[in-house]
């Protein structure tokens, strides 16, 4: 087994340590997967969209019937309180807060039991963030049929497709792996994807089949700032392929440039298999962004 780090950590009410903290046999997220999460990013320290977060926490344990059991502000003063704990104990400014609430504990049965205290877990990581060489080169990734339930809406623990796309991915020494439904593109195992076509950026239109990024409204309003289109629409597969560039976006990638799909280059002429000047564009506009706005 790994060693698992002495950080502090929230379990229900309690830091502990992360080595320390334990969970019922029962918990509906250890026997259902019944829960849902989310990864905010902090950057020196301090909490960067934090609020678009909580609300699509809201969003995803409104969809599941389960009450947020926490105040926002309370939410807030615990992820300061453990940053500001993993800031002082390792130097660490940039970070990683994992927030998870489950149903809570209860004999198995599907059906969701009324009244049950969820279930709340709070731990902070430091970034890893892209490498230089990531950044300058961009990344590759394979497709794969989007094969997961269709309810990837919901930021749930349930993450089984995910992993299982993920590896694809990693058996093939790429990064993301690019998700298909039906010949549209949905997204990708974890992070969102982005077609720049013609100097326009396009993403996947909103629906049950993709996880709401918080990059999404950050990347419309960031292509607003620069005077860079920006149009949801469905992304036929044909699209991503002949894309002059593609993109990845996630709290953890904020945005990546994806320059080979499969094995094959992307991009055209002189900028084939290399990262765009929209990438570049974006990638300035969203240092500016954590700058300004993390709080
Ligand atoms: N993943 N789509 C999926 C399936 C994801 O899991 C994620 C994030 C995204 C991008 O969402 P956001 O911009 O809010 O990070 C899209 C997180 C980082 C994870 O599971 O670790």
């Amino acid at each position: 087994m790994q060693t698992l780090p002495e950080t502090l950590c929230y379990l229900n009410g309690e830091l502990v340590p992360v080595r320390d903290a334990k969970v019922s046999v029962l918990d509906r997220g250890f026997i259902f997967g019944d829960g849902v999460y989310e990864v905010v990013p902090a950057y020196g320290a301090k909490l960067f969209r934090f609020d678009e977060h909580m609300a699509r926490l809201n969003r995803s344990l409104a969809k599941l019937r389960i009450a947020n059991p926490l105040a926002a502000e309370r939410w807030l003063e615990l992820a300061r309180e453990l940053v500001a704990a993993l800031h002082g104990a390792t130097g660490a400014a940039d970070q990683l807060v994992y927030i998870q609430v489950t149903r809570g504990v209860a004999l198995r049965d599907h059906v969701m039991p009324a009244d049950l205290e969820p279930t709340v877990f709070m731990m902070v990581n430091p970034m890893k963030p892209a490498s230089a060489e990531q950044r300058h080169q961009g990344v590759a990734c394979i497709s794969a049929r989007d094969f997961r339930w269709e309810r990837a809406d919901i930021k749930s623990i349930s993450l089984l497709g995910n992993v299982m796309a993920r590896q694809m991915s990693a058996d093939h020494n790429a990064v993301e792996t690019i998700l298909f439904r039906n010949g549209f593109l949905t997204e990708a195992s974890s992070s969102n994807v982005w077609v720049v076509q013609e100097g326009a950026v396009l993403g996947p239109p909103k629906s049950e089949h993709v996880l709401e990024g918080i990059r999404y409204e950050l990347i419309r309003e960031l292509c607003e700032d620069v005077g860079i289109a920006f149009n949801l629409r469905p992304i036929p597969e044909a699209d991503v392929a002949s894309a002059d560039e593609l993109l990845l976006s996630s709290a953890t990638k904020e945005v990546l440039p994806i320059t080979s799909l499969d094995g094959t280059p992307i991009g055209h002429g002189a900028l084939r298999g290399k990262p765009g000047p929209v990438y570049a564009r974006l990638y300035e506009a969203y240092q500016r962004a954590k700058a300004t706005q993390s709080i």
